[in-house]
């Protein structure tokens, strides 16, 4: 078990919410911070909340000194590639300027360790058959969000030599799923993740799905992606948290399975779970687009001793849609 005071920087969202449950269960007292402009009150139920903004260092002071924080883990940004594209200074002003604000508020308190949300966008453009990517894969972000995690990366290390920032940042690949429990899952306005909307459309509250790109350089046409739990994200952030406490050595670590899906393999996946047809229209690619995202993530596994438990692509997609099925008052 761990025990302490942890801050959950953007603990109402997504996988903030579910690293919450997840630090309650590991013996944490996990504190949320935020804004709720994306995130859900009621999404935040394993500790108090904390409602401000990431930009405030005076706010997130008062909140590490009330809840006696000792450490942080920090998933508060904006996640669209394509508005990014559109409005790089939301990005920039958000994701990085507000990240320090945060790093002076541990540093000003004594707080040292920092779990970071980081992206697989980090690494770029690549070619479809350059096989899965490692850390070691070269990093050149091809849009502003993707950018803007790999600025906050390059930060930590400078802060590690000169301030002794003691943190690991965890690229995602595709983030999938809801939790197993059913208690939490995704709710994003506007929701532009396939395996929602596929959902969505089989259950008839959209009226299609539309395949972006059938010409792809894959098997099937469609582009590839590597969907990982949410819950197994939540996993690894706490034993990115217990490896910071235990000395580990500051990285940044891939979390996916190395194993791909086309967009028709989700449709598939729909189809089967819910036994119902996903209506469905070929369209353009959309830009920005790469063909396919696999991971390498054996670093995670030696370091962390992280396995994805929950994130074979039947079983995302069965808690995806039993959220979606959820009874609603
Ligand atoms: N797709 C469709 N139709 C849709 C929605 C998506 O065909 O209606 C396709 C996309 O073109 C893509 C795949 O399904 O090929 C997955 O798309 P998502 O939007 O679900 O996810 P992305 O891979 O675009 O984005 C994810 C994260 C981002 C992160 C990005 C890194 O959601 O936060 O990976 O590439 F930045």
């Amino acid at each position: 078990m761990q025990s302490g005071s942890v801050l959950i920087v953007g603990g109402a969202g997504y996988i903030g919410s579910q690293t919450a449950k997840a630090a309650a269960r590991a013996g944490l007292s996990p504190v949320v911070v935020d804004n709720l402009s994306v995130g859900h009150d009621w999404a935040v139920k394993w500790g108090p909340l904390e409602r401000g903004e990431l930009a405030d260092a005076d706010f997130l002071r008062g909140v590490i000194e009330r809840h006696k924080v000792t450490s942080v883990v920090h998933f508060a940004a904006h996640a669209y590639v394509g508005e990014s594209v559109a409005e790089p200074r939301k990005y920039f002003r958000n994701n990085v300027a507000g990240t320090l604000a945060l790093l002076d508020a541990m540093l000003d308190r004594g707080v040292k360790s920092i779990v970071f949300s980081s992206s697989c966008t980090v690494y770029g453009e690549r070619d479809a058959d350059a096989g899965p990517i490692s850390e070691a894969s070269a990093t050149e972000p091809c849009n502003p969000y993707g950018e803007s995690k790999l600025m906050v990366e390059k930060i930590f290390r400078w802060y590690a030599g000169a301030y002794g920032l003691r943190w690991v940042a965890l690229r995602y690949f595709n983030a999938a799923g809801a939790d197993p429990d059913g208690e939490i899952g995704e709710d994003h306005d506007p929701e532009t993740h396939l395996i929602p909307i596929t959902i969505a459309a089989a259950l008839g509250a959209r009226p299609e799905l539309g395949i972006f790109g059938t010409d792809y350089p894959t098997p099937d046409g469609t582009a590839i992606r590597d969907y990982i739990h949410v819950a197994d994200l939540a996993d690894a952030h706490l034993r990115a948290l217990a490896y910071l406490q235990g000395g580990g050595t500051p990285l940044a670590l891939n979390l996916g399975t190395g194993k791909g899906s086309s967009v028709k393999d989700v449709v598939a996946a729909v189809q089967r779970q819910s036994g119902r047809k996903v209506p469905v229209r070929e369209a353009a690619r959309r830009a920005g687009d790469p063909a396919a995202l696999v991971a390498d993530a054996r670093k995670a596994t030696e370091v962390l001793g992280w396995r994805p438990q929950h994130s074979d692509l039947d079983t995302i997609v069965r808690h995806a849609l039993a959220w979606a099925q959820r009874p609603r008052s």
